[in-house]
């Protein structure tokens, strides 16, 4: 979150947050069960998984050839968009051996009760993490979608996922590009916790280190942030927690209260209530 260059309603906006996060003591990160709720009342304001659906229906490389598929998905969640590009894969034809990775065995179950209902799908779990998961045999497609943020050696990662791909497929990373509301969860990151994200900027960085082609491109979307502008109401402290990464329980007003004008100042039309929440994407094809 930087003020050089930005316009002064944004760069108030960013000064406030930041004296907030310096006066006071810096909220603690969301726990497991509180990150999975409020994620789910933060996807419901925002357009961007409509629009990533949307895009794996329309956009997708075609597949190797052949009946049946090995796709993999790293940081699958609750497997909403893996439903999404197994039923575009079944409509054209493919019968699939769908891998999940995933940390949280909650998510997890519901991934493989969600990609267990679709016909000529055969889902599978490992509940880990991926730097932790043993990858047997060779995939079709590597989907990453919103999940590499935290891996760990995400160069060594990619190397062997890369490797992974089989002659003709491809491997799919969507990562936030770092703009102004991830830049609001870099400024309440807590300092010196080692832990630092990896966004898109950083992924394509890597991506051309390991001399991949990637085609990169952007998927715009909006996130409808109005319950935010009400600091008593849950729905708002909901979405604002996820967007935040933050435990705002023991904030005050006044941090609460710098947080939603930073909002309105990335807003698409300043003071409005729509903020931009693009995802980027890269893919790497016929990489073996
Ligand atoms: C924002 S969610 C995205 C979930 C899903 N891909 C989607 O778009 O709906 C990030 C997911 O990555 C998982 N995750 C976090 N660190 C991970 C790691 N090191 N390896 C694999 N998955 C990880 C989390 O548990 C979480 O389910």
């Amino acid at each position: 979150m930087t003020a050089v260059g930005m316009p002064a309603r944004l760069a108030e906006a960013a000064i406030a947050v930041r004296a907030a996060v310096r006066e006071e003591s810096i909220p603690p990160r969301l726990d497991e069960a509180t990150y999975l709720r409020t994620q789910r009342m933060y996807e419901a304001h925002s357009d961007q998984r409509v629009r990533i659906a949307q895009w794996l229906c329309d956009r997708l490389p075609a597949p190797p050839s052949g009946g049946r598929l090995r796709v993999l998905s790293i940081g699958c969640g609750d497997g909403t968009l893996d439903v999404a590009l197994a039923a575009t894969l079944v409509e054209r034809g493919k019968r699939l051996d769908y891998v999940g990775i995933e940390p949280s065995a909650a998510a997890g179950e519901t991934f493989l009760e969600r990609l267990g209902e679709l016909p000529d799908v055969n889902p599978t779990l490992v509940n880990s993490i991926l730097e932790d998961a043993v990858l047997d045999g060779w995939f079709d497609l590597v989907v990453a979608i919103h999940s590499l943020y935290y891996v760990r050696d995400l160069p060594g990662q990619l190397r062997r996922l890369i490797g992974g791909v089989r002659a003709g497929g491809s491997l799919i990373v969507m990562n936030a590009p770092l703009l102004g509301l991830n830049q609001l969860v870099e400024a309440l990151a807590p300092a010196g916790d080692g832990t630092s994200l990896t966004y898109s900027d950083e992924v394509s960085d890597i991506l051309d280190g390991l001399g991949c082609v990637a085609r990169r491109e952007r998927i715009d979307a909006a996130l409808d942030v109005s319950p935010c502008r009400d600091l008593r109401s849950d729905v708002g402290r909901d979405i604002l927690q996820f967007l935040t990464h933050a435990d705002l329980d023991a904030v005050s007003p006044r941090f609460h209260q710098a947080l939603v004008d930073y909002l309105r100042a990335i807003a698409f039309v300043p003071g409005g209530t729509l903020v931009p929440h693009p995802v980027d994407v890269f893919v790497v094809s016929n990489v073996a």
